[in-house]
């Protein structure tokens, strides 16, 4: 998607940043530090067919680019009325989510969800790549559709936020476990179900270039539209499958760093901390 049809409630325009910030820029995403979702993968032409041989970061900087659009910090602002407690969604580990107000270019009004890094969080900008680039790529009715993405580095801070389409009818989670909604049907169930795993098949199978390994399958991470129909989301932990002559990948966690005050002078922990 190479340009789009929405303006913020105060119509600012979408290349100008945000005031004494400094905006990502506009027609790529933003590359991988060696952390990232993908790294670097060298093609392999030789592949037979099922083999995936792109790197995600690759395949990002070609279609990601097109696809996704560059929000500026204040557009986002003022769509989710200053990030205001009334139009907030949710709150997960990578931050809170807002319904976000836009006009579209014909006047009419459209909802979208902007999720927005919590400032303290540790994994938080790695994470927030990984969802940019693999989203950037992919595309399924069974996932979630981000529009775009901001990350302004200013005085104030590192913002990093993400646009996404609305999903009226809240998670899995939210209807499995919260009374406060009445039981799923059966039939319902099922849809959800069938849906996540043709989402995941798609992960698996559905993208000749590359496999992607989800990591974070739970029903608080299955949004529901209109119709009830599943979407998976959260991309921050997702990794890329195995590559021609590797048999694995490493899933493994990453340990937290340590504490401030039991880090050397220079940042790095002390010679003693076990890695
Ligand atoms: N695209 C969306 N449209 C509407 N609501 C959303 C959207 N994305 C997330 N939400 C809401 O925001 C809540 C928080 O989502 P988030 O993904 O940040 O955390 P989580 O999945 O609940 O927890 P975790 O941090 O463990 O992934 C969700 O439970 C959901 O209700
Ligand atoms: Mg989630």
């Amino acid at each position: 998607m190479g340009c789009f049809a929405f303006r913020s409630g105060k119509g600012r325009s979408k290349s100008q940043p945000a005031a004494g910030a400094k905006t990502a820029p506009a027609k790529s995403p933003p590359a991988s530090d060696s952390s990232g979702g993908g790294g670097q993968r060298s093609k392999a032409s030789s592949a037979s067919a099922s083999t995936p041989t792109r790197s995600i970061q690759e395949l990002s900087d070609e279609r990601g680019a097109q696809r996704l659009r560059v929000f500026d910090l204040e557009e986002l602002g003022s769509a989710t009325n200053g990030f205001s407690r009334a139009l907030k969604v949710g709150e997960g580990g990578f931050g809170s989510v807002y319904r976000a107000f836009f006009r579209s270019a014909g006047g009419g009004r459209v909802f979208l969800a902007v999720k927005r890094l919590n400032q303290r969080s540790l994994q938080g900008h790695k994470q927030w790549l990984a969802e940019v680039q693999f989203l950037g790529v992919l595309e399924h009715p069974n996932l979630v559709k981000l529009i775009g993405y901001c990350a302004v580095d200013s005085e104030a801070g590192k913002h990093r936020l993400l646009v996404y389409e609305f999903m009226p009818n809240k998670t899995l989670d939210d209807h499995l476990f919260n009374r406060a909604h009445p039981p799923l049907s059966w039939r319902l169930r099922l849809q959800i179900m069938i849906g996540a795993a043709r989402g995941l098949d798609y992960l698996h199978e559905g993208v000749p270039e590359v496999q992607v390994i989800y990591r974070d399958f739970k029903a608080s991470n299955i949004l529901l539209d209109a119709e009830f129909k599943p979407k998976l989301s959260d991309f921050g932990l997702a990794r890329e499958g195995p590559t021609e002559g590797k048999t694995h990948v490493s899933t493994a966690m990453e340990p937290p760093p340590p504490p401030a005050d039991k880090k050397g002078g220079d940042g790095r922990p002390p010679p003693s901390a076990k890695r």
